[in-house]
This record gives C-alpha cells, sequence and structure tokens, in this order.
C-alpha cells in the first residue's frame, strides 16, 4: 500500500482500512483461537461486507447497525441482535422481514416483549440471555434461571448464554476467573433447572497494544486465552471488535502549520482527537505507532507536540516528540485505527468535516465515504 499516492488520490485527513491486512488478522486470530468469530459490528461498520465471508456472525446493537448490515444484504442468519434499548416496533419489524434472527435478551422487560413479539407475529425466536457483570448490561443469575424455568418453549428457543464484561482486557487471571464462574454458573443451569445450555457467546474484549513503549506477546496470549475458554467444554463464540478491526486502519494527516513558543515546537495537523482515539492514550503522552511521509529528507531532528486542529488545548496526539525537522505539507499515518477511532472522537466539535474513508483490497483502492460536512449536523433549521 502506497501511503504517499493514497495521499494525492484522496488528501488528507483520511482513514484507509486495508482489507488484506484485515483477512491476514482473521487468518491469524482462527489459527490461535478454536472457536467462531463474531464480529461487534460497533467497532467499525466500513468492513462488514469484507468480514461477512471470515466471521461466523455480526452482533449488531443499535437499529443503525441494523440497518446498515440489511443494506449490505448481510445474511439475517448471520446476525445477532444486542444492545440495552430494543424498541417494539424495530424488533416487530425485524421479525416481519427475517424468519430467523437471533436475539441477546439484555434485561426481563426485552424477555417480555420478545415474548410477545414471538406469540403475536407466531415465529420462534432465538434467545442468547445475557449474564452481567455488574453494570447495566444484562440480567443476574437468578433472573436467567428464572426465565428458563419458565419460558415458553413453543416460541422462545434460548440457545444459551452471552457474556462480555469489558474491553481492552490483558490479565489472564482475571479472565479465568470469570470463565471458570461463568461455567459454575452453566452447570448450575444444567443441573437445577434441568435445561442444556448449547451454545455461549463469549466476548474476551481481547487488548491491542497501541503504544511503542508496550510490548505484548500475542501468540502467547491467545494460545492461553484459547486454552481457559476451553474450560468452559460446551460450543462458544467469540464476540470480538477491536481485536478484529484495529490493525487494519491508518490514519493519514498533514502537517498545516508549524510554530515555536516558550513552551516548545507545535506542530498542527489537519486531523487531530476528532478524529483519533487511541484507547489508553493518557495526556498525550504515549507513542502510538506511525509512519512520516516527509517533502523532503531532514537530517536534523527537533521535538514537537503535535495537535489538531480543534479549539481546545487537549487536541494533542502526541506531546514531546522527537523528528526529523517537520514541515508544512509532511504526511502522518497513524496506525492501527480500525476499531472505535473513527466514532469515538469528538466529530461534531467546531463543525470540521469528517475524512474520507477509503478501503484498500487486492492493490486498489476504493473511496466508501467521502468527506462530510459536520456544519449541515451542526445548522439549526429554523423554519421560516
Ligand atoms: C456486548 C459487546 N460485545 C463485544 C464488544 C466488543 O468488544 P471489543 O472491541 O473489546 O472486542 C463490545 C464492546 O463494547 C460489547 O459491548
Amino acid at each position: 500500500m502506497n501511503l504517499a499516492e493514497i495521499v494525492k488520490l484522496y488528501g488528507t485527513p483520511t482513514y484507509i482500512f486495508d482489507i488484506d491486512k484485515l483477512t491476514q488478522r482473521i487468518a491469524y486470530l482462527k489459527s490461535k483461537l478454536n472457536y467462531d468469530l463474531v464480529y461487534a459490528v460497533k467497532a467499525n461498520t466500513f468492513i462488514i461486507s469484507e468480514l461477512a465471508p471470515l466471521v461466523s456472525r455480526f452482533e449488531i446493537c443499535s437499529p443503525g447497525e441494523y440497518e446498515i448490515c440489511t443494506k449490505l444484504h448481510i445474511d439475517p442468519q448471520k446476525m445477532v441482535i444486542s444492545g440495552v434499548y430494543k424498541e417494539e416496533n424495530v424488533i416487530a419489524e425485524m421479525l416481519k422481514n427475517y424468519d430467523i434472527l437471533k436475539y441477546t435478551v439484555e434485561s426481563v422487560t426485552q424477555y417480555q416483549l420478545l415474548s410477545r413479539l414471538a406469540i403475536a407475529s407466531q415465529k420462534p425466536i432465538h434467545l442468547l440471555l445475557r449474564l452481567t457483570s455488574g453494570n447495566q448490561f444484562g440480567m443476574t443469575k437468578d433472573e436467567i434461571k428464572d426465565i428458563i424455568e419458565t419460558h415458553n418453549r413453543e416460541y422462545l428457543i434460548i440457545d444459551g448464554i452471552e457474556y462480555f464484561s469489558g474491553t481492552q482486557k490483558h490479565n489472564l487471571n482475571t479472565i479465568n476467573k470469570e470463565i471458570s464462574d461463568l461455567h459454575n454458573f452453566i452447570i448450575d443451569i444444567e443441573e437445577n433447572c434441568h435445561f442444556p445450555i448449547n451454545e455461549i457467546e463469549y466476548g474476551p474484549g481481547a487488548p491491542v497494544y497501541y503504544f511503542q513503549d508496550n510490548s505484548f506477546d500475542e501468540d502467547t496470549f491467545l494460545s492461553e486465552l484459547n486454552l481457559i475458554i476451553a474450560q468452559l467444554n460446551k460450543k462458544v463464540t467469540l464476540e470480538i471488535g477491536r481485536s478484529i478491526a484495529a490493525s487494519c486502519g491508518t490514519y493519514l494527516t498533514k502537517v498545516v502549520d508549524l510554530k515555536t513558543n516558550q513552551v516548545g515546537n507545535f506542530a498542527i495537523l489537519d486531523g487531530g482527537i476528532n478524529h483519533l482515539v487511541y484507547y489508553g492514550q493518557m495526556m498525550a503522552m504515549k507513542v502510538p505507532f506511525y509512519d512520516i511521509i516527509k517533502k523532503s529528507p531532514q537530517e536534523e531532528e527537533a521535538t514537537y507536540n503535535l495537535c489538531g486542529s480543534l479549539c481546545t488545548i487537549n487536541d494533542i496526539i502526541v506531546k514531546n516528540l522527537k523528528l526529523p525537522k517537520l514541515e508544512i505539507g509532511d504526511i502522518f499515518a497513524f496506525k492501527n485505527v480500525g476499531a472505535y477511532s473513527m466514532t469515538e472522537g469528538i466529530s461534531l466539535f467546531l463543525s470540521r468535516e469528517l475524512p474520507k474513508v477509503i478501503l484498500f483490497k487486492n492493490g486498489k483502492t476504493y473511496l466508501v465515504r467521502d468527506t462530510y460536512k459536520t456544519s449541515k449536523l451542526n445548522f439549526p433549521n429554523v423554519e421560516e
């Protein structure tokens, strides 16, 4: 992938998602983890079609995500509808459109809604009951057991349990403990409710190491994770977003101004924290992985604060970075931005444009979203 060519063609700021790299990433994860992969589409909706032949399901958490997947003709048998709030009319419409859909149940109220809609539509619904990890998501063990003991077996097919307790989880001891708790709960259900749990959808929150001072032996981590999950001794699907999508993404941004004052050197870039979010970044002190495309080679070095274009002192991507002397027009290519970065930034602040999104596949580039003026969204449409 020739980034300089891509900048020439599309300009900056731009996200580029490398589909060949994404395909290799999935192959790597599959070589390490003996479980089917479910892609949490919230991580990046632009790569859904490319992932369709590579993952077993898509986790869809909002009507918007459902609309995107439907427009992309994702097989309904590959959809699991999740999320804390499911509007009745949206679920009713989904049931009308598709005979087979699977839903994650987040609360007793949601369970009652799904039960009512299944009976009214005379269509059986497949359910995964989400176990809470102690926050607003999922249900308690007692609530789950209650549902299992009383559910209408004609219309509700309880396939199993869903459990996700957080993202960027790198402590295998913590994961081991939660898997062991989950295992005991499954045994409890099977022995005391006399009900077989056929499937567990587990979100490991597999971590991505974003910064240059991190060291991470991912091969060993994933092999151990694989062994820990094997304790469940069930059909397990792994619901993953970040670890699938992050590495395929690069964000291209240009130096548009340079200045020096009593504090130091500042490079102003045409993008910033409205487009670029690195989980775990602290006061811009950590250095993410990046490349520089220089306008001309420079022997001399200087230390810079790399800042975005927002009107806030917080818009700093990296502080105190030693670099070859910068010129206006130099390009930074920030790595590992394929998951969440484009959606977690404060993209509406200052009414700056949203970057283009490019897919790179088999040596070709495809513009899948043009620049978008957020001034349209921040404009008050007052009727005359
Ligand atoms: C229910 C659920 N599953 C899976 C994920 C994906 O997590 P990650 O991106 O850490 O893999 C999330 C992320 O918020 C989630 O809420």
